[in-house]
């Protein structure tokens, strides 16, 4: 079984094997019902058979595996990646829930690893664990994707979690700096921001870069850049707000050809809602005044809006607790990153437990864990685990 620094070092290992399962040699990227999510599942359901746990994949490409029986608590987090990704967001804390079966825990247990968190390949997150919530994705580009992986889309409802299921507690990085700021190995989160996706499209006229005077022109690609602009500086001056253009999608998109239309995502989080619904208003009524005034169309797509979640406070509690006896701070902290756990609280009690993320840098080849933080996670894991009962 070995010393939970052992098991520490193997979780990590594990990590970067299943890096190796990726749509694109030489970086991380595998993204929902993917070829390598093939390759992916055949690993870790050798661990988590190899760790004893009966293993099935629901009809959403959710991985599952059962340790003991009758109530239990979930725990794990997701398999899939964003594009260019670091080896342990999600990832390593499957890799820690297969860890803790692997201490014999006295309850039972069922680890999972989600099919999508991040929503890369359809720009909609959390499609794994809102089908484990009973609120499945059912788009037909989604049902195609699940027939194609070789699952059963008339089983999705299958794929909702049971009565038996009684709580979720996911092991995840920060992906920020504080943990490391403060030189601490883990911390105990107490809410997770919420989170608003939109897509506003721009459309202008595509004409000749070279015979097109400036002002006879109808830039689609100018009038984005404009509202790009105000989206940075409405976070900037706002209080705890973070909002981020990540992606802008340009048609034609040739060196000689005036853009005549661009998409640009958004993606918009604070820890209070109403400031973020307020935020989301005020830049979508903004990128449709930019666009009038340089005669350019403009629609706006909503994606997704998940309100902030505040953890189960009994867990927090106990996580608090597992924390000292564990022989570490109980420190407290706020999630600026979305996770599967905002989802499963609206149907069980969920917590989540931060590992430091030494160079504050995730969502990057460069993410980085140590040993010794995913040691003090598998330690609290194993305290926590102590004293929880299905409720
Ligand atoms: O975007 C997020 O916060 C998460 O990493 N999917
Ligand atoms: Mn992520
Ligand atoms: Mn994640």
């Amino acid at each position: 079984m070995g010393t939970s620094a052992d098991l520490a070092r193997e979780a990590i290992r594990r990590c970067r094997l299943l890096a190796a399962c990726t749509e694109h040699p030489g970086h991380i990227t595998r993204t929902f019902l993917s070829v390598p999510m093939h390759e992916a599942h055949h690993l870790v359901r050798s661990w988590m058979e190899g760790a004893g746990l009966e293993v099935r994949v629901d009809a959403v490409g959710n991985l599952r595996g059962i340790y003991g029986s009758g109530p239990r608590l979930l725990v794990g987090s997701h398999l899939d990646t964003v594009p260019d990704a670091g080896a342990f967001d999600g990832i390593l804390g499957v890799m820690i829930g297969i860890a803790l079966v692997e201490r014999h825990p006295a309850c039972a247990l069922e680890i999972v690893g989600f099919s999508d968190e991040e929503g890369v390949r359809f720009g909609i997150p959390f499609l794994g664990s809102l089908a484990m919530a009973g609120s499945p994705v059912m788009d037909a580009p989604v049902l195609d994707a699940i027939r194609a992986f070789g699952l059963d889309p008339a089983q999705i409802p299958g794929a909702a979690i049971p009565g038996d299921v009684r709580g979720f507690l996911e092991f995840h990085i920060e992906q920020g700096p504080i943990l490391a700021g403060l030189k601490r190995h883990v911390g105990v989160v107490e809410a997770i921001v919420g989170q608003s996706r939109a897509v506003a499209r721009f459309t202008g006229k595509a004409n000749h870069a070279g015979a097109t005077p400036m002002d006879a022109r109808r830039d689609a690609l100018t009038a984005a850049a404009e509202w790009i602009g105000a989206v940075e500086a409405l976070a900037r001056g706002t209080r705890g707000l973070v909002a981020t253009v990540g992606r802008v999608d340009v048609e034609p998109g040739a060196f000689n050809v005036i853009p005549g239309a661009v998409r640009a995502s958004l993606d918009v989080r604070h820890a209070r809602d109403a400031v973020r619904i307020e935020a989301v208003k005020q830049l979508r009524a903004q990128a449709q005044s930019i666009a009038q005034a340089r005669h350019i169309g403009c629609d706006w797509r909503a994606v997704c809006d998940e309100t902030a979640t505040p953890m189960n406070h009994a867990m927090v509690e106990a996580l608090g607790a597992a924390m000292r006896a564990a022989g570490h701070p109980d420190h407290r902290m706020i999630s600026g990153a979305g996770h599967d756990a905002m989802i499963l609280a609206r149907k069980v009690p969920t917590a989540m437990l931060f590992m430091r993320t030494p160079n504050g840098v995730s969502h990057h080849p460069d993410e980085t864990v140590l040993v010794e933080d995913v040691e003090a996670a598998l330690e609290v894991g194993i305290k926590f685990l102590e004293s929880w009962r299905p409720s």
